[in-house]
């Protein structure tokens, strides 16, 4: 195919493709099924891969992401991010309508508009567009300055690359060819919410508390490609531009918003009165349910911007808007009895066991009461009454029990002695609030906690190993540990209740496929206490086979990145227990993948490269993957685009716009000559 050809395929895709994103993400009206957009989106990601210098910053390709930025550069904000002043209470809502009253007044204003938006529950971004294209975006920060997260944001279906041309508004052709500001809040929708905590409680992740700290944890992440995996969503609510008189009113600028293709949610309207406003807010205290996304509650804007200059500022809030928030919502019952629960890690955990209640949507029968200093603090009773609150937070929590309404028979709520699990007494390491069950080899919850995060997804990722079926293979004495899991026998598999032929087969062909797995996931796998995702990594690339991890001294493992005192004596203690030593012997013996790759190990470093940065641009006589290889291998690092950090740009034949951004960057651009010389 011609380069002609593939551009104008190109743009064609890219067009359709952001035009279906449209449908589905803005309208909620998708024309075609998820597997034909798919099929879209790989044969665009094929024709930009043939033609790399056909991409472009507003190729709907660019959303899945793939930068890693270690740390988020600085914006300084063209206009401030100001905070809003808030309320719970209707009267001082009613003062603060008079002082607008009064201060327009004083300006010889009577008549004036407020708009009246609900106040969503999220993070604050900034994003600037020019000339139509996405170019920064940015958190809000101290409001002067915020983090720079432009590849993040990009992952966004909600976040046009590009505004969208609209032949209804006659200025938002003009804004076309302008700067333009756009703020709003990026949130996670509750259904997009309860999915990600679902499938982190399978692979035993942490789980996020709401569904606006999952927003702003992921939003922080370093990796855009695990940004783009977690869906959230921009609600804008504010449109500046110079192009913009200030004649446009809010209220007119949100309906712009809407027509560059932007996502608004339901509800602004205008208010003309308090009365108008209190229908506002009565109708959304009691329907904010039915939205799917969380607010916290409302906020209350001067619709003209020249009664808002009159009106003008504090330091931190301006004086023309105000947020009123909803009080939590709380539903009180009983504290049927506290049970105690054992985690992977030893760690055990009180449960509150309650009436079964129904609260803001669901009905609720436990709750964690994370340790014992928080039902000290509580100072709760089995038979109390107690309050449950759900207020921005979707997980409920007992908020306080109501002593004048405690029984006479209350109980006392003991602290456990002995594992409820195994029996073992219970120790609290000294500077911990946690009690610990001291049973690692046998506890049967740790054991089976193990086996689970070994199994989970981020992980060896063995599908089809789930709870109930860990417990049988215990109880059935098939496994001890995760080795195990690689000598189970087809035909012992099938004796067992549950098991048919096919779904024994499934099983064994997924633990088969985790012998494969890469070194890092590996050593996450092991389930060393303290031992994340990042640090597994880390350890996989300065310890590159189990061996050298073993040998590692606490010394050694302390100097790699990241790793401080507490995880290095953590994984030194674990590499001197006799049960991973069985385990690893039964984990080669299966031939499970116990060293890492050797792309990722630094064969031969080479002085010249190691620690530079390389891009590669055209063609070159061997594939980009081996091209990569070989600068990896020598201790360097290969970018996908040229910026400033970058060190050389290796252009092959017919080199694109990457080599037209090293000359204008001043970047040492190498023949492929060059390039094989310095690699020998
Ligand atoms: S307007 C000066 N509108 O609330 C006006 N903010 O405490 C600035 N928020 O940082 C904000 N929904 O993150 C505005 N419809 C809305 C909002 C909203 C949520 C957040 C925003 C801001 C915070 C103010």
């Amino acid at each position: 195919m011609s380069k002609d050809d593939a551009q104008k395929e190109i743009l064609r895709l890219r067009a359709e493709i952001e035009q279906h994103n449209y449908n589905y993400y803005v309208l909620a009206q998708p024309t075609i099924s998820d597997y034909e957009f798919d099929k879209l989106m790989e044969r665009l990601i094929e024709l930009e891969t043939k033609f790399p210098e056909l991409i472009t910053p507003d190729s709907p390709s660019q959303r899945v992401g793939g930068t890693i930025t270690k740390e988020f550069p600085t914006v300084v904000h063209k206009r401030r991010m100001l905070s809003l002043s808030n309320t719970y209470s209707p009267s001082e809502l009613q003062e603060f309508y008079e002082r607008v009253v009064k201060g327009l007044a004083s300006e010889g204003i009577k008549e004036f508009e407020m708009t009246a938006e609900l106040k969503y529950d999220g993070v604050a971004i900034s994003l600037t567009y020019r000339e139509g294209l996405f170019v920064q975006g940015a958190t809000r920060g101290d409001g002067v300055v915020g983090d720079d997260i432009t590849q993040n944001l990009k992952t966004i279906p909600t976040i046009p690359l590009r505004l969208r041309r609209s032949s209804r508004l006659a200025l938002a052709e003009t804004l076309l060819s302008a700067e333009v500001e756009v703020r709003g809040e990026v949130v996670m929708l509750k259904r997009d919410f309860e999915k990600l905590n679902a499938q982190r409680a399978e692979t035993g992740e942490p789980l996020f508390a709401n569904p606006r700290n999952a927003a702003a944890g992921t939003l922080k992440q370093q990796d855009s490609r695990e940004v783009a995996k977690r869906p959230l969503t921009f609600i804008a609510y504010q449109l500046d531009s110079e192009a913009l008189p200030d004649s446009v009113t809010h209220f007119e600028r949100l309906e712009l918003l809407q027509e560059l293709g932007f996502y608004l949610a339901e509800g602004a309207v205008r208010c003309r009165s308090m009365g108008d406003i209190q229908a506002f807010l009565d109708k959304w205290e009691t329907q904010r349910d039915s939205l799917p996304f969380e607010i916290d509650g409302a906020v209350l804007k001067l619709n003209d911007l020249r009664h808002r200059t009159l009106l003008g500022e504090t330091l931190k809030a301006p004086r023309w808007a105000i947020a009123y928030k909803f009080s939590a919502r709380q539903a009180e019952t009983t504290l049927l009895g506290v049970t105690f629960q054992v985690g992977r890690t030893g760690a055990v955990t009180p449960v509150a066991e309650l009436q079964p209640v129904r609260l803001a949507g669901s009905t609720i029968a436990r709750s964690t009461l994370h340790n014992l200093e928080e039902i000290k603090r509580l100072d709760l009773y089995i038979g109390d009454t107690v309050v449950l609150e759900k207020s921005g937070d979707v997980i409920p929590k007992v908020v306080r029990a109501i002593p004048e309404k405690r029984p006479v028979n209350a109980v006392p709520i003991a602290a456990p002695t002995h594992c409820p699990e195994c029996g073992t007494p219970l120790v609290q390491p000294p500077d911990e609030v946690a009690l610990y069950c001291p049973n690692e080899e046998h506890c049967p919850a740790q054991v089976r906690g193990r086996i689970l995060h070994y199994a989970s997804r981020n992980a060896m990722d063995i599908e089809n190993l789930g709870e109930a079926i860990v417990r049988q293979l215990l109880k059935e004495g098939l496994i001890e540990d995760a080795g195990d899991l690689y000598f189970l026998e087809k035909a012992r598999l099938i004796t067992l209740e549950r098991f048919g032929e096919k779904s024994a087969q499934n099983l064994l062909d997924a633990i088969e496929q985790s012998k494969s797995r890469s070194f890092d996931r590996l050593i996450y796998a092991l389930g060393i206490r303290h031992v994340g995702v990042a640090t597994a990594r880390a350890l996989a690339q300065r310890f590159p086979s189990i061996a050298a991890l073993q040998e590692a001294s606490q010394a050694e493992l302390e100097a790699v990145e990241d790793v401080g005192s507490v995880i290095a004596e953590s994984v030194y203690n674990f590499f001197r227990r006799e049960s991973t030593k069985r385990l690893i012997e039964k984990l080669a013996k299966a031939g499970v993948r116990l060293q890492a790759d050797q792309a990722q190990v630094p064969k031969v470093v080479s002085e010249k490269i190691a620690g530079k940065t390389f891009v590669f641009t055209g063609a070159l006589s061997v594939t980009r993957d081996e091209a990569t290889r070989m600068v990896l291998e020598r201790g360097g690092k290969v970018a996908s685009s040229v910026s400033k950090k970058t060190d050389y740009v290796v252009a092959g034949e017919e080199a694109g716009s990457k080599l037209a951004k090293a000359k204008e960057l001043g970047i040492r651009v190498l023949s492929e000559q060059e390039f094989m010389q310095m690699l020998e």
